[in-house]
């Protein structure tokens, strides 16, 4: 019996690492529900506001259409943008901020566990990289467009 004593330990050496990459944490997965919860009422009363020209739907969210709105370039003074140049095309990947060249964490929540794990955090985000984008904040549709992406990058 003596030779299984590290048996567990060995176990969960292997199997925590390959469990932990591409797992969306429950805490995760919490604040981006309650997120898309509020982004999907905001939605509606955009809709009736008719604010955004464009940018604003009652349609459900889906993964392509925040696919296609993280991949997006916008022409800003005279350089192009979008928010996959910082965070990169694969949203799993380590992306570099354009200006100051830093590295970035990756911005999936699979790939990174500290990603939306506070709702004011993700905001406070949101509306200024929106405003660097496109100069104003994002839609609640956009948002909840995004989220619905990210979260089904595993
Ligand atoms: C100029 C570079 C740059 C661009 C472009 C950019 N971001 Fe970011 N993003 C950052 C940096 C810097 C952080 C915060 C640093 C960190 O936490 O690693 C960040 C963090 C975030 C977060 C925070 C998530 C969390 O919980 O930590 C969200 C959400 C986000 N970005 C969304 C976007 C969206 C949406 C776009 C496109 C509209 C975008 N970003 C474009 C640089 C950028």
């Amino acid at each position: 019996m003596k030779k299984f004593r590290f048996l567990p330990a060995l176990i969960g050496v292997i199997v925590f690492p390959v469990c932990a990459q591409g797992t969306i944490s429950a805490q995760q997965i919490e604040v981006m529900d309650k997120l898309l919860a509020v982004y999907a009422v905001a939605a509606k009363i955009e809709v009736k506001e008719e604010k955004g020209r464009g940018n604003v739907s009652d349609k459900p969210f889906t993964v392509e259409e925040g696919r296609r709105f993280y991949l997006v370039r916008r022409t800003w003074q005279s350089s192009d943008f979008t928010c996959s140049g910082c965070h990169t095309e694969d949203p799993k990947k380590e992306g570099k901020h354009i200006k100051t060249r830093l590295p970035l964490k990756p911005l999936a929540p699979s790939a990174n566990p500290e990603r939306f794990i506070n709702a004011n955090i993700v905001e406070a985000n949101f509306t200024s990289h929106c405003m660097d984008l496109h100069e104003r904040d994002c839609t609640a549709f956009e948002k909840g467009n995004l989220i619905t992406y990210l979260k089904s990058v595993k």
